[in-house]
């Protein structure tokens, strides 16, 4: 465990920026919602519900590791896909990650 303080950076739906602080072995999701901004989550991070979408950054893209067939069929179902989507519960926070920038997806009412 390093004592390095991680961080995220969030664009969220009004464009606005958040610095927000991660911890290691968090899912990207849960550091999103416990700061405060609006994701849905509704699954709780079971890789079920795709209301955790995000767009990651483009430089950031190749820095994650790929995307599970659960995820790639979850995304499929989500609103505004493309090639920078990801759930954020299936992105697990490690220090290689730190400065991860990533802009929140719109949300559907269902
Ligand atoms: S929280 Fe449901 S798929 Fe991520």
């Amino acid at each position: 465990m390093s004592d390095e303080e991680l961080k995220i950076y969030v664009t969220d739906l009004e464009g606005k920026n958040h610095e927000i602080p991660a911890l290691e072995g968090w899912r990207v999701m849960e550091i999103i919602r416990d700061y405060g901004l609006p994701i849905k989550a509704e699954c709780g991070g079971a890789c079920s519900c795709a209301t955790c979408h995000v767009h990651i950054d483009e430089e950031w893209i190749d820095k994650l590791y790929p995307p599970s067939e659960e995820e790639e069929d979850m995304l499929d179902m989500a609103y505004d896909v493309d090639d920078s989507s990801r759930l954020s519960c299936q992105i697990i926070m490690t220090p290689e990650l730190n400065g991860l920038k990533l802009r929140l997806a719109p949300i559907m009412d269902a």
